[in-house]
């Protein structure tokens, strides 16, 4: 393993190799913004919000998985990348529906600070059939509220990789995907008491922790 050198928004770095340009970025100060990234869990590359722009390269790239190579030059904040990543929050505000908007949750979802950082008003698209499920709160340790889903599969990797429980999963297909537990059981399993760790991976309000909501419905937090 040796250093290579790259350049990030017009500046030289020296950095490790093997390493992504996430990883890089991160390590410089520099900002990119991730929804389906965690670092430690295995990237799985779904949103697409880490796009950055290549010298050389077709087409944008996912920061989060793509590896620097040597000699490598780099854009974050591009006028085409800003654009991509604000149609990219956009598609996915149409698809999360429900009223988070005034949500106590809304405050600590990571989708709304992006729309918010990116000026994504009201979007442009949308839905002939709005995803749209009633909010379960059969599981005293963990809330599920899937209308606010943005499908970037973390709590599944989390209980997975993390929990080593294995109880989410994704079901049905397309426009239909869900995360499900069993056959789209409700989430009633003992098996997460004192975890949350999905509900801590999860970058929107769509899994919380009850305990959490309870107080911030109060103003304790
Ligand atoms: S609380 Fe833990 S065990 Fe239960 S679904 Fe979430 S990560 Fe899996
Ligand atoms: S519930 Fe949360 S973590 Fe899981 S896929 Fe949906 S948005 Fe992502
Ligand atoms: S954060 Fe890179 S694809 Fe989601």
């Amino acid at each position: 393993m040796g250093n290579i050198t790259v350049t990030i928004n017009g500046t030289e770095i020296s950095v490790p190799d093997p390493m992504t340009i996430l990883e890089a970025a991160t390590q410089n100060n520099i900002d990119i913004p991730t929804l389906c990234h965690q670092p430690d869990l295995t990237p799985n590359g779904v949103c697409r919000i880490c796009v950055v722009e290549v010298e050389g390269a077709r087409t944008l790239v996912a920061a989060c998985h793509t590896p620097l190579t040597d000699g490598m030059v780099i854009h974050t904040r591009s006028p085409k990348v800003l654009s991509v990543r604000k149609t990219i929050v956009e598609l996915l505000l149409t698809a999360h529906t429900g009223t988070c908007v005034n949500d106590v949750n809304a405050a600590n979802c990571a989708l709304h600070k992006l729309a918010s950082d990116l000026e994504v008003g009201e979007p442009r698209f949308h839905v002939q059939k709005p995803r749209f499920y009633a909010p379960e709160e059969s599981n005293p340790y963990v809330t599920r509220d899937l209308s606010k889903c943005i499908l970037c599969f973390k709590c599944v990797k989390a209980c997975d990789e993390i929990a080593g429980k294995g109880v989410l999963s994704v079901g049905y297909r397309g426009f239909e995907s869900k995360i499900i537990t069993g056959c789209d059981d409700a989430l009633t399993h003992d098996i997460c008491k004192d975890c949350i760790v999905c509900a801590d991976a999860c970058p929107t309000g769509a899994l919380s922790r009850p305990d959490l909501l309870d107080k911030k419905q109060k103003g304790a937090v």
